[in-house]
């Protein structure tokens, strides 16, 4: 399972990334806006923090002004990945960069049905929005299910299934006994990962025991 950054925030991405199990990052406007940056410099900042894919998202909301802007943004490094809403326009726009050899993220996936669309459409990947689903009381891991069996029926979709929208680790847990192929993470959601109490607990009682033998691993 790929693990993919989800912010625009470049000191969070450094930090993450410096563990090595980064595999890429996801923006979106939101998160642009956020960093308080122009776009295409911290996206081309964030291009080299990462070797993997970098998800950044076009704003227009028609076909033509989508391509141009999708070109400009796949121009500013080679590890970009143009992100367009799953909407006909956009699907439209993924058919014609992908055929150009861009890499293209779907966002903003609510259903199995778009999910169908997205892998047509050539994504690279496709982004199912997990969270914001169970906010509205539906079941966010079921559509991932929903998606990695549909797509398993098809030798031709190569579509990744990309789950986005993460509140917590155990949407990591159920995505990857799913089989989704990545997931990408708030960069808080991703320490919790490492996080457990009795962890805590069992390293500072070895600490304790290990001070009372007055050695040290290293020689002095
Ligand atoms: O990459 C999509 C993600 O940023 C959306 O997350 O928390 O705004 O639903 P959220």
């Amino acid at each position: 399972m790929k693990f993919f950054v989800d912010t625009a925030d470049t000191s969070e991405i450094a930090d993450l990334a410096a563990t090595g199990l980064v595999d890429g990052v996801t923006t979106n406007p939101s998160l642009v806006m956020k960093s308080g940056r122009p776009m295409r410099e911290v996206i081309g900042e964030i291009c080299a923090l990462v070797e993997g894919p970098v998800s950044a998202e076009v704003t227009a909301v028609d076909y033509d002004a989508m391509v141009k802007e999708g070109r400009y943004l796949a121009e500013i490094a080679e590890n970009v990945c143009v992100k367009v809403p799953l909407t006909m326009p956009g699907l439209k726009t993924c058919k014609t960069l992908s055929k150009a050899g861009i890499k293209v993220n779907v966002t903003l996936c609510f259903s199995a049905a778009q999910a169908i669309l997205a892998a047509k459409a050539g994504a690279t990947f496709v982004s199912p929005f997990v969270g914001r689903l169970d906010d509205i009381g539906e079941d966010g891991m079921r559509l991932i299910a929903d998606i990695v069996t549909i797509y398993d029926q098809y030798d031709h979709f190569r579509t990744e299934v990309l789950v986005a929208s993460v509140r917590h680790p155990m949407h990591v847990v159920a995505a990857a006994q799913l089989g989704a192929d990545v997931v990408t993470l708030p960069p808080d959601v991703m320490r919790k990962l490492a996080q457990h109490p009795l962890t805590d607990k069992g390293l500072a009682a070895f600490l304790a025991d290990w001070q009372k033998t007055g050695q040290s691993i290293l020689p002095s």
